[in-house]
């Protein structure tokens, strides 16, 4: 009894160490289970987290450079906008001035001459020896210190070029340089050539209305009688949408630094030299003075007619 008894404790102890281990089996494969499954989900939620924050890098860099471009497009469409109030504004002051004096010719009943004499002048110059020796001389320099005589003076042989008046040699070297530019696909037009002395007037009294003084109007424009535009050998050079500064920018101000000296053109009012030209720098004003003296300052690297010929120049 005692021996099945022993046998049978014995038997339970074995089936109890058999189940134990068993059990200790299926827990060991659990457990396997639970951390491969652990590390599976660190991987995935790892794998998320890069995702998410990679989509997030990219969304930000993506907004930001669409913030760029809105920016450089904001830009570019102010620069233009600015570019056509220049133009504007410079057509302006012209059909202002011809509007203002036809306005006054019909309330008054005068003829633009007779309105022009009875307008007060520009203010003369009080330090100008004035009195140019020849006025006609393609090489004239006419500055703040040096104006015409008589101060209406009129050049002898105008003719017309892109709808505006110049002399007839400055014409045909300009019409020749038009065309080879426009074949360099350089092309410009004349916005302004020869200029009267009441033409003079009209722009200048316009300028000091615009600017409210006569300081200001003098750094960019003439008094009558004191501009190169009235001896027929000047003229303002524009490209479609583009006036004034912005001129200084185009294929055709880079084509006319090159080659207009061929053509006895030489820009007027260099940057930097105003204290020698009198004028605020102008990149669109071209000046005839013949091929011969053109290339010879472009030579010697003299940018003003003033220090070519050693001619005062300056303020008033
Ligand atoms: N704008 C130039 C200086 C002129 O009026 O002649």
């Amino acid at each position: 009894m005692t021996y099945f008894l022993l046998q049978y404790t014995h038997m339970r102890k074995s089936i109890a160490t058999r189940q134990a281990q068993a059990h200790y089996n299926v827990m060991r494969v659990r457990v396997r289970h639970q951390r491969i499954a652990m590390w599976l989900g660190v991987v995935l939620l790892a794998s998320a987290c890069g995702l998410f924050l990679s989509y997030t890098n990219w969304s930000a860099t993506n907004q930001i450079n669409q913030s760029n471009k809105s920016i450089a497009q904001s830009q570019q469409q102010a620069k233009q906008y600015i570019a056509l109030a220049k133009i504007n504004a410079k057509k302006k002051v012209e059909s202002d001035a011809k509007a203002q004096t036809a306005a006054q010719m019909a309330a008054t009943g005068k003829s633009e001459a007779d309105l022009i004499a009875a307008w007060p002048a520009a203010p003369a110059s009080t330090t100008a020896s004035c009195g140019v020796s020849d006025p006609s001389s393609l090489t004239v320099i006419i500055n703040k210190k040096h104006c015409f005589t008589p101060l209406n003076w009129t050049p002898p042989d105008l003719t017309t070029i892109d709808g505006h008046q110049m002399r007839n040699i400055a014409a045909t070297h300009m019409t020749a340089m038009m065309q080879a530019a426009a074949t360099a696909n350089a092309g410009f037009s004349i916005t302004s050539g020869y200029r009267s002395y009441q033409d003079q007037l009209v722009v200048y009294n316009e300028w000091v209305r615009i600017n409210g003084s006569t300081a200001l109007a003098d750094s960019v424009s003439a008094r009558p009688g004191y501009s190169e535009h009235q001896t027929g050998l000047a003229a303002d050079l524009e490209t479609p949408g583009c006036v004034l500064e912005c001129f200084g920018k185009t294929p055709a101000y880079a084509w006319l630094a090159q080659h207009a000296a061929d053509y006895g053109f030489i820009r007027r009012y260099p940057d930097g030299l105003s204290s020698i030209t009198g004028y605020a720098p102008e990149p669109w004003r071209w000046r005839y003075v013949g091929a011969t003296v053109a290339k010879d300052m472009k030579a010697k690297g003299i940018q003003t007619l003033e220090a070519y010929y050693g001619v005062s120049g300056g303020n008033y």
